[in-house]
């Protein structure tokens, strides 16, 4: 299965972004990971609808919205608008996940549905087969630069042993080109990373991490 690499914008330097963006891009990244939090659900805030509106016009990249915020059902179809191309929303955040399921299907675009560390896979087992991708976070929400979580990996594990090899699973938090194949050999495939990929040379970090990623 194809791996792909999905940097987390939170870790960008906000004064330029497009050009952070853009070499992500050179290096080989396919996905742009866009962390939205909202102080409530998270103890944080990032961005919203403007900043990724904006984006929208300066990259083709697929927006990967990881949406970290309550009751997301209420905010689906603006951030659709705004350029989404994947949604993914927290299990935890929502009392109506089919709801949410169907407003990004019936957008046209990929759902995706999060687990934060102490959720159990079972949890998002009655969605397996309604969405497209499953984010097994690897960090506790809310942050960049945590520290990777590798009892994680029995969860990814089961994960991928229940939903098949056509599930996208994505795996995020803590990870970059010296831990990145120990997530990739539980069963993801979709990786997000942050710090790793925006501190320095962005766009050798990010060829670095594919290079590292070993096709099972
Ligand atoms: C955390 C976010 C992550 C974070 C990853 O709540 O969902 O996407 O930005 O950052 P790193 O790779 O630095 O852990
Ligand atoms: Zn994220």
């Amino acid at each position: 299965m194809e791996i792909i690499l999905s940097p987390s914008l939170l870790a960008a330097d906000f004064t330029k972004l497009s050009q952070d963006i853009k070499q992500a891009e050179d290096g080989g990244a396919k996905y742009l990971h866009l962390d939205v939090m909202d102080g409530i659900f998270v103890p944080n805030i990032s961005f919203g609808l403007p900043v990724i509106e904006s984006l929208r016009k300066c990259t083709d990249m697929v927006f990967d919205v990881h949406l970290m915020i309550t009751e997301p059902e209420r905010y689906i179809e603006r951030f659709i608008k705004s350029g989404a191309d994947i949604v993914t929303f927290h299990i935890e955040a929502t009392e109506k996940p089919m709801e949410c399921i169907d407003l990004i299907h019936s957008n046209g675009k990929k759902a995706g549905i999060a687990i934060s560390p102490k959720t159990p896979a079972e949890s998002v087992y009655p969605y397996l087969d309604k969405v497209d991708m499953v984010l097994c976070m690897t960090v506790e929400p809310g942050y960049g630069g945590q520290k990777y979580m590798s009892d994680m990996e029995s969860k990814i594990s089961t994960l991928r042993e229940k939903a098949g090899d056509d599930m996208y699973i994505e795996v995020d938090g803590g990870i970059g080109a010296d831990n990145v194949m120990s997530p990739i050999n539980a069963g993801a495939n979709v990786i997000v990373a942050g710090t790793a990929v925006f501190g320095g040379d962005i766009t050798a970090n990010a060829k670095r991490i594919l290079e590292k990623c070993v096709q099972l």
